[in-house]
């Protein structure tokens, strides 16, 4: 099983692409959203869940050409799907649930406010901000408070002046949470 830790620090450490539409590229906005998770005192979950959470973008061809064409690549669920076999629900959940978390906070105008030009994008291209009745669906699923902590994070790691740590730095964490 050791072989999907070495598949994700090669990942981490060769991607070039930059975050749909940000300044920061994926494997580094997925560092800081992991870091965010940190400082907020996380569990080690959280933290693994936010580190991986746009893994699925590293498993679709191009994910710069679905923004260009108006295709939701649904990344959350290719990511969870394939994550799913390595690591367990407390950390695969959250990443599943973080585009709903995002869809969920949508409906706050302040929330709303937050989101950068890409991100309106993509929230439109995801369906939007709940109806009522996605609302009451989503907060009876186990997990969707740590979605919800996920998205904060990830709406705030976009800054390309934080140093980030190293993906290396995050081994052993990775390898104590496989299943
Ligand atoms: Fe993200």
């Amino acid at each position: 099983m050791q072989n999907i830790i070495e598949e994700i620090i090669f990942n981490f450490s060769n991607n070039k692409s930059l975050y749909l539409g940000e300044n920061v590229t994926i494997a580094d906005h997925m560092l800081q959203t992991a870091m965010l998770a940190e400082k907020n005192k996380s569990s080690d979950n959280l933290v693994c869940a936010s580190l991986l959470h746009d893994y699925g973008h590293f498993l679709v061809e191009d994910p710069d050409k679905l923004v260009d064409e108006k295709i939701d690549g649904e990344h959350e669920s290719i990511g969870a799907n394939y994550l799913r076999k390595f690591f367990p629900d407390t950390i695969i959940e959250p990443i599943l649930l973080h585009v709903e978390a995002k869809r969920f906070l949508a409906r706050d105008l302040s929330y709303f406010k937050l989101l950068s030009e890409a991100s309106v994008i993509s929230l439109k291209l995801q369906g939007g901000p709940m109806s009522d009745d996605e609302i009451k669906q989503f907060k009876s699923k186990p997990y969707h408070q740590e979605a919800i902590k996920l998205r904060r994070f990830d709406e705030g790691a976009k800054n390309p002046k934080v140093r980030l740590k190293k993906i290396k730095e995050y081994k052993e964490l990775l390898i104590s949470k496989l299943k």
